[in-house]
Formats: structure tokens, sequence, C-alpha cells
């Protein structure tokens, strides 16, 4: 995708470029302050997501200024017997080397908006962006796992599975993955021990989108 993505009068996105490197890991920091340090994408992983799958990777911008991006891979994954894997595992440190050619799913690996410019549709765009990408190559859809950010209000209430259930149940809003689903996610299944983040109870919801541009 060259193509130049107008989301507000002032933001665009964009395919990501060397230039937006520094920034984009600067903005990790920012986005995930809580997630273990070695699993914060570093300018060096984004300068090789570039030679590996260029078309997956997304910028917004404000002017020059990076305010969100998203990392994505081709992956195979079957949802119906979800194999557990972790976010380091996946995303192979950080390098992307999992990226599969052939891959049926387009795997996101993270979305990230800059607290400042939140609920301004930038994620909304972005997942719509994503979604033509995979039509455009013939991928099933997206799939990702959406960290369950708002189980550290519930932590010493309930367990992790519990929290989940609520969640897919609709009787508490997660600000992550309830978004995702709000954006036209399935939740299809928890995957426990995913990352190492105590935000989210070191688990994710495993979520789809199938492609809706499908033949
Ligand atoms: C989750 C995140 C990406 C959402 O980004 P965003 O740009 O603010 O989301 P959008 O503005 O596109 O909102 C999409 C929809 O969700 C709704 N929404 C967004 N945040 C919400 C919240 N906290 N509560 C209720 N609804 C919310 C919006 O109103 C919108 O719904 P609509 O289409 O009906 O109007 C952003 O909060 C973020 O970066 N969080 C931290 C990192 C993270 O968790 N990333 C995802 C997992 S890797």
């Amino acid at each position: 995708m060259n193509e130049i993505y107008q989301v507000t009068d002032s933001i665009i996105i964009t395919q990501t470029t060397a230039l937006h490197a520094k920034a984009l890991e600067l903005l990790q920091y920012i986005v995930f302050p809580t997630l273990a340090e070695d699993e914060i994408l570093h300018e060096a992983h984004y300068l090789k997501h570039l030679t590996i799958f260029p078309e997956g990777q997304l910028v917004a911008l404000d002017g020059d200024k990076v305010i969100g991006g998203t990392t994505t891979m081709r992956y195979n994954f079957d949802i119906t017997h979800p194999a557990h894997h972790t976010f380091s595992e996946t995303v192979a440190g950080g390098w992307l080397t999992n990226h599969e050619p052939d891959g049926e799913w387009l795997y996101g690996i993270d979305v990230s908006v800059h607290p400042d410019y939140r609920g301004r549709g930038i994620a909304k765009a972005f997942y719509e962006i994503r979604s033509k990408i995979a039509a455009d190559l013939g991928c099933r859809g997206q799939l990702t796992v959406g960290m369950l950010n708002g189980y550290y209000k519930y932590r010493d209430t309930m367990d992790i599975d519990t929290y989940y259930l609520k969640v897919k149940n609709h009787e508490i809003f997660d600000p992550t993955v309830s978004v995702q689903e709000k954006i036209g996610f399935e939740i299809v299944g928890l995957m426990k021990d995913y990352l190492n983040d105590p935000t989210c109870g070191n688990a994710g919801a495993i979520i789809v989108l199938e492609n809706k541009f499908k033949q």
C-alpha cells in the first residue's frame, strides 16, 4: 500500500517507512507502559519488518508526528483448535521472521494509538485498512490476540478466566478487547500466558475479523 488514508482533516495513515522507526519505538513505551522490556518493539525491529512484509506495516501521522502504528504479518492458524503461543514466539522476539508469505490470516501484532489521540477513529481506520490489505492479499481475514487490558481493575476479585467470560458475555467492557469487538472482531478464545504485562494478567483474547470482501 502506498496509499494515503485520511482519518481526520490533519491525521493520515500510510505505509511505515524507515523514517518512522525510532518514533514508533518511543510510542511503544507510551502506549504499553507496563509491558516487559523484551516485548517492546524497537527501532531495529521496525526496520527489519520493512524488509520482511512492508505492506503490512502502517503508521498514523499528524503532520510529521507519529501518533499511531500497527505491525502485521501473515500466519497460518487453526482457530477451531487454537494452539497456545506467546507474543514473543509469534513475533520471533520482535523480528517478524515467522511471517508466512502464504499465511491464511493477517496476524495483528499490535495497534498503538497515542493517548492524546484516542477516540478519534484511528484504531478503527487501522483495522479497516488491515481488512483491505487482507482482502488484497487473498487472506481469510484478520486474526489477533487482543490484550485484556481492563483486567487490572478486577484482579483482586476474579481470575482471568472469569474476567474473559464476563467480557465475552458483555458483562464487563474491556478497553481493548471490547473496542475490538465493537469494530467487528469476534472473540473465539482465551490465550493465557501470552505476554508479560500485569495490566492484562498476561492474557489476551483470540479474536478474528473474517474478510467481508471475500468472494
Ligand atoms: C485500543 C486502542 C487501540 C483504541 O484506539 P482508538 O483510536 O482510541 O479507537 P477508535 O477511536 O478507533 O474507537 C473505535 C470504537 O471503539 C470505541 N471506543 C474506543 N475506546 C473506547 C473506550 N475506552 N470505551 C468505550 N468505547 C471506546 C469508539 O467510540 C469507537 O466506537 P464507534 O465506532 O461506535 O464510535 C487504544 O486505546 C490504544 O492504543 N490502547 C492501548 C494499546 C492497546 O491496547 N492496543 C491494542 C492491543 S495490541
